[in-house]
């Protein structure tokens, strides 16, 4: 596959960079010009992606997510999308964050649809939902699926939110196409990374869960694999929680009102993975530091 990645020069695009080169995919990578220069030159580990493997198989094309002409362009030629670029933060002036992420959004959606992409894998966030940037956020029930409502109120998680509709809308239009939405949490290089033994290291409006980036590299490939098409949203969020603290009592200390609906023993997550492990074939029990058959090009 040829597969195109918005964002590429950030932290996660550049983990998607590499392992689709791995896979033996051809790259087209998206970004702003300044992240494009720092992916060329960024300094990729030699054993997972030498340098020249990098040359001869990444084609940068630059572009700016809100300028539509400059997406469809960055999109000629590919087979798949991964579109990961974004303003990650509700810190940015809340217009700017919406244009960008929405308005952005909306242009991959539209140039894959033109460009006739089979698969289009978005980055969401467990925050579409609302959550860590939520006053005071609500959860309904534990383990947390794909169904559970969402709350959000600040202007990226609802970005994110509005992003699976867009995309549902899309797959709408076009049955045949494979449209996946990736709810990913707090992404940390391992475990080691992201462990905070004590539970106040932590604020509990995340839910003490996270992401590796080999997992959710992984998972964008697997997205971009899936056999069935029509549009889908998956928990992508490890199963153990970042805490040693055991999780029904944190449940039970920090929202008392949200039911159990099947038991968290010990470190357990609070997110339910089922969906990604049965449709992608992602376990959230691995932080996927191997390349899978799944994930490699079919050629
Ligand atoms: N980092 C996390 O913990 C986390 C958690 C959940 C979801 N996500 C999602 O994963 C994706 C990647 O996150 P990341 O951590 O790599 O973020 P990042 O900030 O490192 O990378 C985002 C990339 O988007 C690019 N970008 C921003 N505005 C752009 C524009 N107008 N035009 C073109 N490119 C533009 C940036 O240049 C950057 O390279 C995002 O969609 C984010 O919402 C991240």
């Amino acid at each position: 596959m040829r597969i195109a990645v918005t964002g590429a020069g950030g932290k996660l695009g550049r983990k998607v960079v590499a392992r689709a080169l791995l896979a033996g995919h051809d790259v087209v990578a998206v970004d702003l010009p300044a992240a494009l220069g720092e992916l060329q030159q960024s300094h990729f580990d030699a054993t997972t992606l030498p340098q020249s493997g990098f040359a001869a198989s990444v084609e940068c094309r630059a572009a700016d997510l809100t300028q539509f002409d400059e997406v469809r362009a960055a999109l000629a030629g590919t087979d798949a999308v991964a579109h990961l670029g974004a303003l990650i933060h509700p810190r940015y002036p809340e217009p700017v964050v919406h244009h960008t992420n929405v308005g952005g959004t909306h242009h991959v959606l539209v140039a894959a649809e033109e460009h006739g992409l089979g698969a289009v894998c978005l980055a969401s966030s467990v925050n579409a939902i609302g959550g860590i940037f939520s006053a005071t956020p609500r959860y309904d029930y534990f383990p947390i699926d794909e169904e559970h409502p969402t709350y959000c109120e600040d202007s990226y998680s609802l970005s994110k939110w509005i992003g699976e509709q867009q995309m549902a809308a899309f797959a709408r239009r076009r049955p045949t196409v494979t449209f996946s939405a990736l709810r990913l949490h707090a992404l940390r290089k391992d475990f080691a990374a992201a462990h905070r033994p004590a539970e106040d290291d932590r604020d509990p409006r995340e839910l003490w869960g996270w992401t590796s980036f080999d997992s959710a590299a992984a998972a964008c490939l697997l997205a971009l694999h899936r056999s069935t098409p029509g549009p889908a949203v998956y928990n992508i969020v490890a199963a153990r929680t970042s805490t040693d603290v055991p999780s029904e009592e944190l449940a039970r200390r920090w929202y008392p009102d949200a039911p159990l609906r099947r038991p968290l023993p010990r470190n357990t997550g609070f997110w339910d993975t089922g969906r990604a492990l049965a449709e992608l074939g992602w376990d959230a029990e691995d932080e996927h530091p191997a390349l899978s058959d799944r994930e490699r090009n079919a050629r």
